[in-house]
């Protein structure tokens, strides 16, 4: 076994989903529209004027699709449950709703593998949007009567509970960039919803730790490691600091130490005073203590590096985090006083360049300053990439010979044996995504899975990748 690299005794291997990504069936049983129902009607919104409504029909074959997870050997298997579905309007418990996760659940459970529920993946109830979404208090409230439902309905066979899925994206990407639901474009809207966010995360967490010790409880952050251009330059440097705390520090620091980042809450301020006077009200004494709840998992998302100036690069990177058809919202503090720059570094579909080495390097540093002091346990909850996959016929039987997912995946599991190797606790890392699935607001227009989906005959066929994942997780080694 000497030219194998070995993950760790327990190490999990899984794959994740999100509700409005793939169960479809949007208006059955009694649920109704969540923020993303609505915006996706919203003209120009999402590429092809795509939506959820069907998806990948996940809600009437998730028994095949676990068969499929099996036959894959997966481990666990990440998802989430939608709020609208479970609480239709964010109102009353709809008992349909709620036993399609118990099936869930259960076949899961049959089938060997264990649930990592997550509560929060972007589908707010549109009736909560209505009054405010999570740019007021009582939104963080309500979420937290959500999630004390499902716990009663399953807290006697899951006990992996996520809170919130990638909270910048629900926040800032969604309330100040307007690129997703509700598409708002206010800076105060943003910082508003990531505290009411966070807030949420924090007293739920409470509210199951006292009910039951022994869950295990946390939240999954996208994460991102920014390199200055010429680390020499302070405006590259300063540029590398802006990405770097409004990604990562804005919610880590919340979180771990009980505290915003000081020199972030100046930044934001540069851009919108206004926004942050609102926000300081917003903040009451008391937050950060319920925010900083001790967890007991932190999940990290990564897809790509980034190589940030203060200056201008002589040609724009292609592609870059451009997103869809969507203006993003100006001033967004995001992308003030700083430049993407190319390092010629290959790209996926997405546009997002390739860059094992910095999940190496991120793991070591989220390790280092926030999680094994904490003594908390750190996942890779997602990484994975977009290509853009075809599916042909190799002598009557249907393949998806998709090289470079297959490179991806290899790479970035032994960037995980790196920080392994150079001593972070690293448990586990879940593909994203099981299957392909609808991209928010670039639609059905990009592939993420290791499973294709042939969106016409709602057929599965397992691509190179997912073939080349099973073999991983059965040797539980990488080839050296
Ligand atoms: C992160 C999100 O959690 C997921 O919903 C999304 O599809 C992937 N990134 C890929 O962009």
């Amino acid at each position: 076994m000497s030219d194998t690299r070995a993950f760790p005794e327990g190490f999990l291997f899984g794959a994740a989903t999100a509700a409005y990504q793939i169960e479809g069936a949007a208006f059955e049983d009694g649920r109704t529209a969540s923020i993303w129902d609505a915006f996706s009607r919203v003209p120009d919104a999402v590429i092809n004027a795509d939506n959820g409504d069907v998806a990948c029909d996940h809600y009437h074959r998730y028994a095949d699709d676990v068969q499929l997870m099996k036959q894959l050997g997966l481990q666990t298997y990440r998802f989430s449950t939608s709020w609208s579905r479970v609480r239709p309007d964010g109102g009353p418990l709809n008992a349909k709703g709620v036993d399609f996760y118990k099936r869930l659940v259960d076949e899961l459970l049959d089938a060997g593998i264990l649930p990592w529920l997550t509560l929060y993946h972007w589908d707010l109830p549109q009736a909560l949007q209505e009054k405010g979404g999570w740019t007021v208090r009582e939104t963080s409230d309500r979420f937290t009567e959500y999630a004390l439902d499902m716990h009663d309905a399953l807290g006697d066979r899951v006990d992996v509970w996520t809170t919130l899925n990638e909270p910048w994206c629900s926040s800032f990407l969604s309330y100040t960039a307007g690129i997703h639901a509700p598409g708002h474009y206010s800076q105060a809207e943003g910082m508003l919803a990531a505290h009411h966010l966070l807030l949420g995360h924090g007293q739920t967490v409470r509210e199951l730790r006292s009910r039951d010790a022994s869950l295990n409880l946390g939240l999954t952050l996208n994460l991102t490691v920014a390199d200055a251009v010429d680390p020499a330059d302070p405006a590259d440097l300063d540029a590398a600091r802006r990405i770097d705390g409004q990604f990562n520090r804005w919610f880590l620091d919340p979180i771990f130490r009980g505290s915003y980042p000081a020199d972030i809450i100046r930044d934001f301020r540069d851009t919108d005073a206004e926004a942050v006077a609102r926000w300081q009200e917003a903040v009451q004494p008391g937050d950060l203590e319920v925010i900083s709840t001790p967890i007991d998992s932190l999940g990290v998302n990564y897809y790509h590096g980034e190589l940030v100036g203060g200056t201008p690069p002589e040609v724009d990177p292609p592609g870059g985090d451009a997103p869809t058809v969507r203006p993003i919202g100006v001033p967004f503090p995001a992308h003030e006083k700083l430049y993407w720059h190319d390092r010629g570094l290959p790209r996926t579909n997405m546009g997002w360049e390739v860059q094992p080495e910095g999940l190496t390097r991120l793991l070591e540093r989220v390790s280092g300053e926030y999680v094994a002091e904490a003594g908390v346990a750190l996942y890779v909850t997602e990484n994975g990439a977009a290509y853009d996959d075809e599916m042909v016929d190799d002598d009557g039987e249907k393949r998806v010979h998709d090289v470079d997912r297959v490179e991806f995946v290899e790479a970035h599991l032994g960037a995980v044996l790196d920080a392994v190797d150079r001593g972070v606790d690293v448990r586990g890392y879940f593909y994203w995504s099981l299957m392909d699935n609808f991209e928010w607001a670039w639609g059905y227009a990009k592939r993420f899975g290791i499973v294709y989906v042939d969106y016409p005959t709602q057929e599965r066929v397992l691509k190179d990748s997912g073939r080349q994942y099973a073999r991983i997780i059965a040797e539980r080694a990488l080839a050296a």
